[in-house]
């Protein structure tokens, strides 16, 4: 075993190279863009260049005369479109063509597209389309004039009287930390391809849940969503900025009527940051009292989130940041502040990432303050409840750190700041948790076992680069006892029975779970008890005996899986109910701390910075993670989506920030070259620990899934130890240099 494909220990699957590792380093995998469709024409998409106010007119005169030019769509010809409310949309919709007509709602709405021959052409139409303008003065984000304020209306836990407790308490701290607005800058973009066959419609789009993009495509279009099929093998990082209804499926589907050619539309980097979502900047206040050996009496978090004009979105972390410690008693609330913005979104650990971030940052701000460890702050405040007397399903949070602790070299640590030196570069260790919720969904799977010992998967699930094909492959393999290469997995086709959105870090848990259950009954069938004995070796010859035994050559099976934290009727709509099913694009998601018990994954991080003393710039050598997750399917796979997540951590806390420019509410650096990221010289030595748990009440596969776990904490694990290097603590993300220069 090398370091990539770590020795798997108890309640862990084999590190198996993902099934689709050749096609995609050979650049054979086909995403959505690539899929071939015939004479297509190209589309362009036109953006407004302000945040507020109308079109007063559009003249196409000179579009129309670039050579090859097909059509130009804008909000006064595209009445074909149904609006959409915020609930059946998710986000995007409310910035679209057809939901606002004239009206601008923020910087970067698309106002038209236009189609061509080529794509050069398209783009030229749409520099050459004059649009005009009325324009208002935008509120651009926290304290710009204009802004309004609303309570998110979300859940926000309260137990106990925390007021009284923070009163009484010996020690007290009250901090206050803010995150920026982030962008998720997925490589491959934000495309489209429509063609029609008749009146049937194929849909080819990145996207984290095929049934959504059929199902809300076909709303948009108002025809039945039997007529449009919705096709993404593969896609190119998403990280939550493919999962909702995008404003611009409906048009390029439009166009590919009107125009009666198949359509294709890839829009441009900088379009990517406002005609999809992103992760809206936060700011946090947060009370503590505690007692003087550690224990915290009180624990009180009000969040306040910018989001859009009319949609009240926001990913309310309190009820994550009140659970993970035994508070006595907490209190929160969580705000929306609303803006001249497009609707931010879901992006990677939505409400964790900025409220684990401050409650990560105030346990190490306490433990100066008391003079204590911060890993046996921890451990005091460890608890097998929260303040409400929930109790946890499983919880190793003591034993990553432990392990995390142990091969970092935690011990060798002088507590004092500045204290550890190298020259003139500061070091600096610093640690924090990370938490995640396990979510869970119904799922449904059809799973075909051939004589010969073949085996065939559909599952209409995401390939979004977590290696969802490869876990499913080997759930597969393990139930049905054969190897793991006469497995064919097929994914991303709505054509395939719908699972849950590729978001929540529940693929793995919802699509490993309904895979086994179909598994399980082909088994059954085939005679069961002798077959079972065979599991995990798998001679294929037994199978071909008990094939022979039924008389048939195949045996399929379709499975529903509905997890007891959802509603049982998830899949399928009874006739007269109004709420949403899988098969109509909602996905029912459970879990977390919604369920009978706290179900939560979690892990300790440990990152050492360096600091140099004149410059301010900060380095970070070393970062150590230890995670415990449940049952880890694959530890290969496993372990590359802990290091690309603590390395965005890392990027959350000293690159990430999408900048404003607040007269006109307009992102200033939206490309790649401006938008900071850690590049490989940015990350020295990483280390991964998988920590074994096994916890039977999650679900059946025993997953509590781990696409989102590795990044949360990471941001606070850099800015601890930048203050344990320097004595300067920074409360607002992200860390550059000159925030240490200036303090
Ligand atoms: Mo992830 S942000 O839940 O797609």
């Amino acid at each position: 075993m090398n370091r990539a494909a770590p020795e798997p220990q108890a309640n862990m699957g084999q590190p198996e190279p993902r099934l689709e590792a050749r096609l995609k380093v050979t650049g054979e995998a086909r995403y959505a863009s690539d899929m071939p469709v015939h004479n297509p024409a190209f589309a362009f998409l036109v953006t407004s260049p302000i945040a507020k106010g109308a079109i007063t007119g559009i003249d196409d005169k000179d579009a129309r005369t670039v050579p090859g030019v097909l059509g130009i769509f804008t909000h006064e010809n595209t009445a074909e479109l149904k609006k959409l409310s915020w609930s059946q949309g998710g986000g995007g919709p409310t910035t679209s063509i057809q939901d606002l007509g004239p009206k601008i709602q923020h910087d970067g709405q698309i106002v038209a597209m236009t189609v061509a021959d080529t794509f050069e052409a398209a783009r030229e139409a749409a520099y050459k389309l004059k649009i005009s303008y009325q324009e208002e003065i935008p509120s651009a984000t926290f304290d710009s004039p204009g802004v309004t304020q609303t309570d998110a209306k979300k859940p926000t836990p309260k137990a106990g009287n925390a007021e009284a407790a923070f009163n009484d308490a010996p020690v007290k701290l009250e901090v206050a930390y803010s995150t920026p607005t982030q962008h998720h800058n997925p490589i491959e973009l934000f495309t489209t391809t429509a063609s029609w066959d008749g009146d049937q419609l194929t849909v080819y789009e990145p996207s984290q849940f095929m049934y959504g993009l059929k199902n809300k495509t076909a709303a948009r279009l108002g025809i039945k969503p039997d007529k449009v099929h919705a096709v993404s093998p593969f896609v190119g990082g998403a990280f939550g900025s493919k999962s909702q209804q995008t404003p611009r499926t409906g048009l390029v589907a439009l166009a590919a009527r009107t125009l009666n050619r198949p359509v294709k539309l890839v829009p441009t980097r900088d379009q990517g940051f406002t005609i999809a979502t992103y992760r809206a900047e936060t700011r946090h206040a947060i009370k503590i009292g505690a007692a003087e050996n550690g224990k915290i009496a009180s624990f009180q978090h009000d969040g306040w989130e910018v989001t859009s004009r009319p949609d009240n979105y926001s990913v309310a972390g309190v009820e994550d940041s009140a659970r993970m410690y035994g508070f006595g008693a907490v209190k929160t609330a969580v705000t929306t502040v609303h803006a001249d913005r497009n609707t931010p979104g879901f992006m990677r650990s939505p409400p964790v990432v900025p409220y684990i971030y401050a409650l990560e940052s105030a346990l190490d701000e306490l433990a100066v303050k008391l003079k204590m460890d911060p890993i046996e702050l921890r451990r005091v405040n460890d608890s097998n409840k929260d303040a409400t007397g929930k109790e946890w399903s499983s919880r190793s949070l003591m034993k990553c750190y432990d392990q995390a602790a142990e091969a970092f070299g935690w011990s060798r640590r002088s507590a004092e700041p500045g204290s550890m030196r190298d020259g003139n570069w500061l070091i600096g260790w610093g640690c924090a948790s990370a938490f995640y919720p396990t979510h869970i969904g119904a799922a449904t799977a059809r799973v075909k076992f051939n004589a010969d010992g073949h085996a065939r998967v559909e599952v209409a699930a995401h390939e979004i680069g977590t290696g969802v094909m490869t876990v499913v492959g080997q759930t597969a393999a393990e139930r049905l006892g054969i190897p793991l290469d006469r497995v064919e997995v097929v994914v991303g086709d709505s054509n395939y029975p719908p699972v849950p959105v590729a978001g929540g870090s529940n693929q793995t848990a919802s699509c490993c779970s309904v895979v086994m259950k179909a598994c399980d009954a082909i088994m059954a069938k085939l005679g069961g008890a002798n077959i079972k004995e065979t599991v995990g070796s798998g001679p294929v010859k037994d199978v071909a005996a008990s094939f022979s035994k039924l008389g048939v050559s195949t045996v399929e099976e379709y499975a529903e899986f509905v997890p007891d934290v959802v509603k049982p009727n998830a899949v399928t709509s009874l006739v007269d109910d109004p709420i949403k099913k899988l098969y109509e694009g909602s996905p029912s998601l459970g879990g977390g701390s919604h369920g009978e018990k706290l179900m939560y994954a979690m892990g300790a991080e440990f990152i050492e910075v360096r600091v140099h003393a004149l410059t301010g710039e900060i380095r970070v050598p070393r970062i150590v993670g230890a995670f415990a997750a449940g049952r880890i399917m694959n530890t290969r796979t496993a372990r590359s989506q802990y290091m690309g997540a603590m390395i965005w951590g890392v990027s959350s806390a000293l690159h990430e920030a999408t900048d404003i420019d607040k007269r006109n509410a307009r992102y200033v650096n939206d490309n790649l070259a401006d938008y900071m990221i850690p590049v490989n010289a940015d990350i020295q030595q990483l280390e991964v620990i998988l920590v074994p748990e096994q916890d039977n009440f999650i679900n059946p596969v025993g997953v509590k899934g781990i696409g989102e776990l590795g990044n949360v904490g990471t941001a606070a694990a850099v800015t601890n130890a930048v203050y344990h290097a320097t004595g300067v603590r920074i409360r607002e993300l992200p860390v550059r240099l000159e925030k240490l220069l200036t303090t």
